[in-house]
């Protein structure tokens, strides 16, 4: 079945994970969106690797990976990680890369630190030049992969948008980016990227005709998608359903489930509204148990106990069919496990489960809580379902009836054979 893998939270819900350990029953694994803001840890075979580009699928050897139109990229990064992952013993010859994908420029992500800087209230990107980028695209003036394999054309494109970009960058105090510093850089990473570069549009199809298995791997989350998360507060592309259509060419009747992944608990990096969250000696933690550090910023994530109202707007916006639960031995220590069931509006009092994800709203609710027992055990080298503690079990049967969608899979570790699939 064709399958698409999101987040149904803030990001780094344990996204590479889990499409490592279902990528083996897949043909083609998919990036759609976003860009090298990622970060998809795996652990393999003791090997530690964290993608920012390249799909997760890329460990195992048969798999096809695509990087297909939706995601922005940074072609030094892609090629970085190319040559990072061969010296970590990977082949990542069955790579596509289409040749439509916009790319990210030195100004991109100068404009983004400057405009970042500037922000009365930060949004706290992951300073990259993903917002920027994306700008180009809907400005219709982006430049696209296929544009680094032509110097001429790549020098009329880039130059243009070079000199206005910097007008802004200066006037904002920044510094300014000669298109002589990166132009020799960009074609010649152009050239090392050529062999990747195909119409993914087509190849898809043809996969898709072909009955191949096709796993399309959101970055991101639900609550971060431009249309959907908590404006402003969000990343620049829709890593909601919708944006598997945009960002491959694959038509929505190709999507034949949503596989939803979510912490057992939440976090959050960067700034913007977060109702479950914790600021005590319970949120350090839970951050040093949980290992809370971004993968691509290295800051600490914000954290907080697992929202309910939230997780069933992302649900139901998307068509999740079931949810891949991460993290659960996290929280195998605490004594008591609490989860947001609803919020109550201070300024009226009243209780609701309507995630309206406006700043002003959510800024104002205080999380209705209902607190459960802890397990008290430890629960990574645990296989079956049944042999989770009776408390865990309990935990997820609520969340199941909560958001009435089943969870079927649970993981209990970083590691590819710590995952229960119920
Ligand atoms: P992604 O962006 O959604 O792929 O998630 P990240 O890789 O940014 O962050 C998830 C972190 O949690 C990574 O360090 C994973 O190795 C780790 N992780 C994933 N699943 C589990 C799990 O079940 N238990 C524990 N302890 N860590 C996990
Ligand atoms: P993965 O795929 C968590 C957040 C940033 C910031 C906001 C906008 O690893 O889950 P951007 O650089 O995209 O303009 O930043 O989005 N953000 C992420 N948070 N995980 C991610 O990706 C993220 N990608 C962007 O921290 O708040
Ligand atoms: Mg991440």
């Amino acid at each position: 079945m064709n399958t698409v893998v999101m987040g149904l939270q803030w990001g780094d819900e344990g996204k590479g994970k889990a499409i490592d350990y279902l990528a083996n029953d897949y043909d083609v694994v998919v990036r759609y969106q976003g860009g090298h803001n990622a970060g998809h840890t795996i652990y393999f075979q003791d090997k530690k690797v964290v993608l920012h580009l390249l799909p997760s699928g890329i460990l195992s050897p048969h798999t096809i990976s695509v990087i297909a139109n939706g995601v922005v990229v940074n072609p030094v990064q892609l090629v970085e990680e190319i040559e990072q992952i061969r010296n970590q013993g990977f082949q990542p010859d069955n790579l596509q890369l289409s040749s439509f994908c916009p790319v990210i420029l030195p100004v991109h992500q100068e404009l983004d630190i400057v405009f970042e800087d500037s922000r009365y209230v930060k949004i706290g990107t992951t300073r990259r030049g993903i917002g920027p980028a994306y700008e180009d695209l809907t400005g219709r003036r982006a430049i696209f992969v296929k544009d680094l394999l032509d110097r001429d054309i790549f020098y009329k494109k880039a130059k243009p948008l070079n000199d206005y970009y910097n007008q802004k960058i200066v006037s904002r105090g920044g510094k300014e980016v000669s298109i002589d510093s990166y132009i020799d850089t960009y074609i010649e990473m152009g050239k090392k990227l050529k062999p990747f570069v195909c119409n993914t549009l087509y190849s898809l199809n043809s996969y898709l005709k072909a009955k191949k298995r096709i796993l399309l791997e959101g970055a991101q989350g639900v609550l971060l998608d431009i249309n959907f998360g908590t404006y402003p507060f969000v990343t620049s592309s829709n890593p909601t359903v919708g944006g598997v259509c945009t960002g491959t060419g694959l038509s929505h009747k190709a999507i034949e489930n949503v596989i939803g992944i979510s912490k057992a608990y939440t976090t959050r990096v960067g700034g913007g509204p977060f109702p479950s969250e914790l600021l005590d000696d319970e949120a350090n933690f839970l951050r040093e148990k949980g290992n809370e550090y971004g993968a691509t910023t290295g800051r600490p994530r914000r954290v907080g106990w697992l929202d309910l109202v939230a997780l069933k707007y992302a649900i139901m916006i998307n068509g999740v069919d079931s949810i891949f639960l991460t993290k659960l031995d996290v929280l195998d220590e605490f004594d008591q496990i609490k989860v947001v069931t609803a919020y109550e509006d201070t300024k009226t009092g009243e209780q609701g489960i309507i995630f309206d994800p406006s700043f002003e709203y959510l800024e104002n609710v205080k999380p209705v809580i209902k607190t459960f027992k802890g397990w008290k055990s430890n629960i990574g080298d645990i296989k079956q379902f049944q042999s989770l503690p009776l408390e865990a079990r309990q935990y997820i049967a609520y969340i199941e009836e909560s958001v009435e969608v089943p969870v079927n899979y649970i993981s209990v570790g970083t590691g590819r054979h710590q995952t229960i699939q119920k």
